[in-house]
């Protein structure tokens, strides 16, 4: 355990939820919560809530939640020995010596500087005869030396082991190399560089450290590049590539594009404001750093259709946040005629930086997007497709939640159409009353199903048994409310959770109850990952009866029992050869200590 549990209680009841929440949010009470505008998707209905008996917070809009230590976790942007460090300084206390959290947080101070050693390595190679493939590579891309030693781009070799041969002489070790992700092991258990042959892209946080790489092939194969995986320093959700420098720009929004090389293309042009997030589609993590430094973003994906599909998505995700968001649409080159896709890279090396800075000025706001992605599906100059694209921006306007902007809006795609506005707002008036109808039914069927309601988010979460994990669930709510029962369950074990999770959570609060320490919420924080927590701050708020907490957790335990029992039957393992099997392994093992 990180911090002695002690230390953690004091820390924790020092620091009262609602203070420490209050600070960054604007509460009022609502019977026995408290509600305020979600710091984390920003709405414009409060659906974030702090619980001063539970000492946790959940918001109902993005599921996210927690105790105190997360809280500080997610709005500062800090790993859970950081967060504590915070909350000790805000309730003068002073942080005893940390045992085994200093520990993991060697390995992880470790790890960034191997990351950063092996960052060192790329960078040099690039001057050594092995390298040049990638120089020459870096030249035919137009990326000048100075924009490649400001992203600190380096060469992977065409070698099996160099980069794992050099770091160990610098005295890392196998493991750390394997725990950084820099080196992977095959089936026989032999290791070798995971980057070989390739351009290298080192991945800096905002902090200015070297969490990841990225690394992208010299020729047509595939796969086209390799990205770290996650690892103790480094989670894809979190990271963008490029705002390290981006974080600096005096511009007053943020390019977000594709791919690494654009945002490299784009510094180098003098927009120092690009970043990309590597591959996955936006992220709210991301989108809760980005809003640390800016308010605007400008979304400049690929104009094909995944582009557009990402576009939508990052509309979507963006949507009652307090951005604006405006969309860059490269324009299609004509090559004999054709129209040709082009990609930021490819724009500005083709047009200059002063057309894309035009366009820049340019972009449209998200609505005048999507509105124009409505209308160029019609040909307005035909009564029936006009019907049809008077149907689709209707139901489209008739989503933005500001009257005014309805009209607006609804007034320019009709003078497009050369329809009436009248008509066009009577139009959007119907789709309103139509999605609210769909609303209240879906929401309906929500509630009778609830199974479908059952399954996490998450869906790294998924539970295989969902009758199970909902006793599971139970089990450990009653557990976090009334410390009083745990003596009740004597006969459950974690194994026999069907939910990898939820067996792990009660697993330690069991160890934490056995050992006399507080079982909250906050001694499970530095167990769980943010997604985790999340997923428990949920399960708290279903309701259970007080009164008859006892029967409750006896009837979840033989529930999970019986579905255990089940599963163990479905696994045709016939008990006795097991036991022999494990017997037979014991006598080898001990005949061999005899030799
Ligand atoms: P160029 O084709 O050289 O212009 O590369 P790019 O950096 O512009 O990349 P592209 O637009 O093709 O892809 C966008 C981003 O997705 C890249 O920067 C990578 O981070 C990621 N990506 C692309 N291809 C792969 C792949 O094969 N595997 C993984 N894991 N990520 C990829
Ligand atoms: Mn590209």
């Amino acid at each position: 355990m990180a911090f002695s549990q002690e230390f953690l209680d004091e820390l924790v009841a020092r620091n009262d939820i609602l203070d420490v929440v209050s600070s960054y949010v604007h509460l009022t009470k609502k019977g026995n919560n408290y509600f305020g505008l979600c710091p984390f998707h920003n709405e414009k209905t409060g659906s974030f809530s702090v619980s001063t008996d539970k000492q946790i917070y959940h918001c109902f809009g993005c599921k996210k939640g927690g105790g105190v230590i997360n809280f500080i976790m997610e709005e500062e942007n800090l790993s859970f020995p950081d967060a504590v460090r915070f909350l000790a300084k805000r309730a003068n206390m002073e942080v005893p010596e940390e045992t085994e959290d200093r520990e993991a947080s060697r390995r992880r101070a470790r790890i960034l500087e191997l990351n950063r050693a092996a960052a060192r390595f790329y960078y040099e190679n690039l001057n050594a005869p092995q390298g040049q493939a990638v120089l020459e590579y870096l030249k035919k891309r137009k990326i000048s030396r100075k924009t490649a030693m400001n992203f600190g781009l380096g060469a992977s070799l065409d070698q099996w082991d160099s980069l794992l041969t050099a770091m160990i002489a610098a005295g890392y070790t196998k493991g750390e190399l394997l725990a950084a992700g820099l080196v992977v092991q095959n089936s026989k258990g032999r290791l070798y560089d995971k980057f070989r042959n390739r351009l290298m892209f080192p991945v800096i946080d905002v902090r200015g450290d070297v969490v990841a790489f990225g690394g992208r092939v010299l020729d047509k194969s595939e796969p086209k590049y390799m990205n770290t995986s996650e690892t103790a320093v480094y989670s894809k959700r979190r990271v963008l590539y490029g705002l390290n420098l981006a974080k600096k720009t005096k511009r007053p929004n943020i390019i977000l594009c594709e791919g690494n090389i654009d945002v490299i293309t784009l510094h180098q042009a003098g927009f120092d404001n690009a970043v990309a997030s590597m591959g996955t589609a936006l992220t709210t993590e991301q989108i809760h750093l980005l809003s640390r430094y800016t308010k605007e973003l400008v979304l400049c994906y690929d104009n094909d259709g995944a582009g557009k599909a990402a576009t939508e998505k990052a509309i979507e995700l963006l949507r009652n946040t307090e951005f604006s968001v405006r969309v860059l649409q490269l324009p299609n080159r004509m090559v004999d005629g054709q129209p040709v896709k082009q990609d930021v890279d490819d724009f500005i090396k083709l047009q200059g930086r002063e057309a894309f800075e035009a366009i820049l000025s340019g972009s449209e706001n998200q609505v005048e997007y999507q509105l124009a992605a409505v209308a160029g599906k019609y040909d307005l100059q035909n009564d029936a497709q006009k019907v049809e694209y008077a149907k689709e921006v209707s139901a489209l306007i008739a989503r933005l939640p500001d009257a005014v902007e309805r009209e607006i809006y609804a007034g320019r795609a009709a003078a497009k159409a050369g329809i009436s506005a009248e008509a066009m707002q009577l139009e959007v008036k119907r789709s309103r009353q139509k999605q609210a109808g769909r609303e209240r039914s879906a929401l309906r069927q929500e509630a009778l199903n609830p199974v479908r309601q059952a399954q996490p988010r998450e869906r790294s979460i998924h539970y295989t048994d969902v009758r199970s994990a909902m006793a599971e669930e139970g089990v450990i709510r009653l557990l976090l409310r009334d410390e009083s029962l745990y003596p009740l369950c004597g006969g459950l074990a974690a194994e026999e959770f069907s939910s990898p999770l939820l067996g792990k959570i009660y697993g330690a609060l069991l160890s934490c109850q056995g050992e006399g320490r507080c079982p909250g919420i906050n001694a499970l924080a530095p167990l769980l990952t943010a997604e985790e927590m999340d997923h428990l701050s949920g399960i708290l708020q279903k309701p259970e009866d007080k009164s008859r907490s006892r029967q409750a957790l006896a009837d979840y335990i033989g529930i999970i029992k019986d579905a255990c029992q089940a599963r163990r039957g479905d696994s045709q393992v016939d008990p006795l050869l097991a036991a022999q099997e494990k017997y037979k392994t014991k006598k080898g093992y001990g005949g061999k200590q005899h030799e």
